[in-house]
């Protein structure tokens, strides 16, 4: 059976002693949740990751990028190994942010995604299309383009430490959610693009995100779509209440 999830994305934000307070009131308030069906993922800076580790039992912890190369001369490049060092268990790797101010191609993200499983740690995958693609009707190849150079080159048995994220760039930030019929749609051609590479056990097991200026109104709609395992959550994360009433609706469910 597939996770449900509900992961957040810092991205850049918060210093380290606000990060330790907001890791340590969302940790609080969902060991209070016990026994929770839901997976609680932190996706917090680089330097945030050992400290919240210490005081994290019931959240799990993810790095937000990882380096190509294993280890060596790469200034101010951080490793998969450093960050699974850290007892960090996740990475986000392909957020569209990566892609498109950092030049991130699929060869980037396949070498990340080695580094990432050589070291254990399990992968959000962001995969999504620009408004342009979606108005011209190129929403469904883009993302499988995303899912084929990016992950397609996997094992099987490497594909079950895949969680995907399917976040539309034009919903990014932008306060403009896709309509859970709409995120439904995508999250179906993903788990029947994965089923094609891999299997209908394995698309069946896949855990697949939604992201996008998902937040406390709109997390119990998006969330009642059977293909939509969670979310992936930016700007909503940053406040313990808000990512509390996402949690609450994805329990519900
Ligand atoms: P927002 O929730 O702020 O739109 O960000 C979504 C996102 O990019 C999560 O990775």
């Amino acid at each position: 059976m597939r996770k449900k999830i509900v992961a957040g994305n810092w991205k850049m934000n918060k210093s380290l002693q606000e990060g330790i307070e907001l890791a340590k009131e969302v940790n609080n308030r969902v060991k209070a949740l016990a026994p929770s069906q839901t997976l609680i993922i932190l996706g917090t800076p680089f330097i945030h990751l050992s400290e919240v580790n210490k005081i994290a039992d019931s959240v799990a912890i993810s790095a937000q990028n990882c380096a190509t190369e294993v280890s060596g001369a790469y200034t101010g490049e951080v490793s998969a190994a450093m960050i699974a060092s850290t007892g960090c268990q996740y990475v986000i790797l392909g957020h569209s942010e990566r892609r498109s101010y950092y030049g991130e191609t699929d060869e980037i993200l396949q070498k990340k995604v080695m580094r990432a499983l050589e070291n254990n740690l399990d992968i959000i995958f962001c995969v999504g299309e620009v408004l342009a693609d979606r108005e011209a009707g190129k929403h469904f190849d883009i993302v499988k383009s995303q899912l084929e150079n990016g992950l397609f080159n996997l094992s099987a048995e490497q594909f079950t430490h895949i969680i995907i994220a399917y976040e539309p760039v034009w919903a990014i930030g932008t306060g403009k959610t896709a309509t859970s019929a709409q995120a439904e749609e995508m999250h179906q051609f993903i788990r029947a693009t994965i089923a094609s590479r891999y299997g209908e056990k394995t698309a069946d097991d896949t855990s697949i995100l939604y992201g996008g200026s998902c937040n406390a109104k709109n997390a119990d709609e998006l969330f009642s779509q059977p293909n939509v395992d969670g979310g992936l959550i930016g700007g909503a994360s940053l406040k313990a209440d808000d990512f509390l009433a996402i949690i609450n609706a994805r329990q519900k469910h």
